[in-house]
């Protein structure tokens, strides 16, 4: 009797273990930027052009980790209305649909803009034409993307440095001051739904910009015109996140508008470092905090998915490496802090892009006019690895025809390579390579795209 009952007792753990197991997946925290920042009821975003979409690694680390998308430049006026009242909006249709058969909120970037600009529109003296350029140009774009976008920076970056005045553009010279209420008026006309939002750099903190700002949308507030939410690009650089950030955006939110993060990347001086990363990390987790503990801060965007495309070192030569997950993918330090901050865990050893597990790194190592050769060298990341894997994207009429120190299996334009044995096993901190020609007989030299985890 005694046994039989030792016996239930024994099945009953058996099963409440089985049932713990199976639970405990579903309770466990978050895996993904997107997912923990839903869970704390905000979105997070990134920009992201569609010159690029094509790179696997590209769309997939967009798709896997981000719920929100902001076109880089595609909804730009110089891309959107090159000449007078001729638009194209297809690039942008591109992104948009993309966020959307995806479910990702879309953050339309932007209407009225100094920068970016045609010449068309620089070149109008006379008020009248200039508003109604102006508002033609804000009803044809925020029409069409009526329904589509959530979020509209509807005016950018129109105040100085320093001073807080207002800065030198065609719209300020030609128009005045007004110019800004015009364009929230005409954007709140073609699309009622969308937030209306003012976007702006070095409002992060609280200083003479941002106090312009302040007094603006106060104003504004007072006297009816449609905004929802200012926007603070927040493009930082390391170890400067604005200790004032969180009461900066506390004091917008008071005025009875969101405040978004915009642009979101923390630049460093090249090559970066661990120490630099680590810095890195914490001034990530120091914003992502700041904006949790507001509830009307409700979106983060960063500027961008990969440091190999981000518009910093092209801007500040020597500087970069400002965003989540470097050159080729992987997931950097500053990944896991604003994961953690976001009340996610970094995921299993082995993730693609895991800095726990593996990280890859690729050079090309000679080329010739229809081929190249190309190194891809694995290392372990703070433990050791019993095994690997890379996946390398060829582009265009791109086929390996021969590789060395690997074991690859192909299809389509994907190969995958696993260690031939000997170089399976790696120490924590230790590295493999293998090596590899391609042929690429219409010309297509360009690189591969590399991931690369565990197994
Ligand atoms: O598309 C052309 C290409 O055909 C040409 O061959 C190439 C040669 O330079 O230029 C390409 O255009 C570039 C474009 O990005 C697309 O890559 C422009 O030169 C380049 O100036 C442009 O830079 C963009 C920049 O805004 C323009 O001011 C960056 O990608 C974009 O990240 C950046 O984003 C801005 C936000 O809109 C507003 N806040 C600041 C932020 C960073 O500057």
């Amino acid at each position: 009797m005694r046994r039989a009952f030792t016996a239930v007792l024994g099945a009953a753990s058996l099963l409440l273990a089985m049932l713990v197991a199976v639970a405990l997946p579903a309770s466990a925290a978050p895996g993904t930027l997107g997912e923990a920042a839903a869970a704390k009821g905000r979105v997070f975003g990134t920009a992201a052009a569609q010159g690029h979409m094509g790179e696997s690694a590209y769309a997939t680390t967009l798709d896997r980790e981000f719920n929100q998308l902001t076109p880089e430049n595609e909804m730009k006026w110089e891309t959107t209305e090159p000449s007078r009242d001729s638009f194209n909006f297809s690039a942008a249709d591109q992104l948009v649909s993309h966020a959307q058969a995806r479910s990702m909120a879309v953050r339309g970037h932007t209407l009225v803009w100094h920068s970016q600009l045609p010449g068309w529109v620089s070149g109008i003296s006379s008020r009248d034409d200039l508003l109604g350029v102006m508002r033609n140009h804000i009803a044809k774009e925020a029409g069409h993307f009526a329904g589509k976008v959530d979020y509209w920076d509807v005016v950018n970056e129109a105040f100085q440095d320093g001073s807080g005045a207002r800065r030198d553009s065609v719209f300020q010279r030609v128009i005045g001051d007004g110019y800004i209420e015009e364009a929230f008026r005409a954007a709140r006309q073609a699309d009622p739904n969308a937030k209306l939002c003012y976007n702006d750099y070095n409002i992060d903190g609280q200083n003479a910009k941002s106090n312009a700002v302040y007094t603006m949308v106060q104003d504004f507030k007072a006297r009816g015109v449609p905004i929802d939410c200012v926007g603070l690009q927040a493009h930082l650089t390391l170890g400067n996140v604005p200790s004032d950030m969180q009461a900066n955006m506390q004091r917008f939110a008071a005025l009875g508008v969101d405040v978004h993060i915009t642009e979101l990347d923390i630049r460093m001086n090249t090559p970066a470092d661990s120490s630099k990363l680590a810095t890195q990390a914490n001034d990530y987790k120091k914003v992502v905090q700041a904006c949790l503990a507001v509830p009307r801060c409700t979106v983060i965007t960063v500027w961008g998915i990969t440091d190999k495309y981000s518009w910093v070192p092209d801007t500040f030569p020597g500087e970069g490496a400002a965003l989540l997950f470097d050159d080729n993918y992987n997931k950097k330090p500053a990944y896991d802090a604003a994961l953690e901050a976001l009340g996610g865990e970094p995921g299993d050893p082995g993730d693609p892009g895991d800095p726990g597990s593996v990280s890859c790194a690729y050079t090309r190592t000679s080329q010739w006019n229809n081929g190249f050769n190309g190194q891809v060298t694995i290392t372990a990341g703070s433990s050791a690895i019993s095994s690997w894997t890379v996946v390398m994207t060829l582009n265009s009429g791109q086929t390996i025809s021969a590789l060395w120190n690997g074991s690859a299996g192909t299809s389509g334009n994907v190969v995958t390579v696993k260690p031939v044995g000997w170089n399976s096993t790696l120490a924590a901190g230790t590295s493999a390579s293998f090596g590899f020609t391609a042929s690429a007989p219409g010309g297509n030299v360009s690189d591969p795209s590399v991931t690369c985890g565990t197994p």
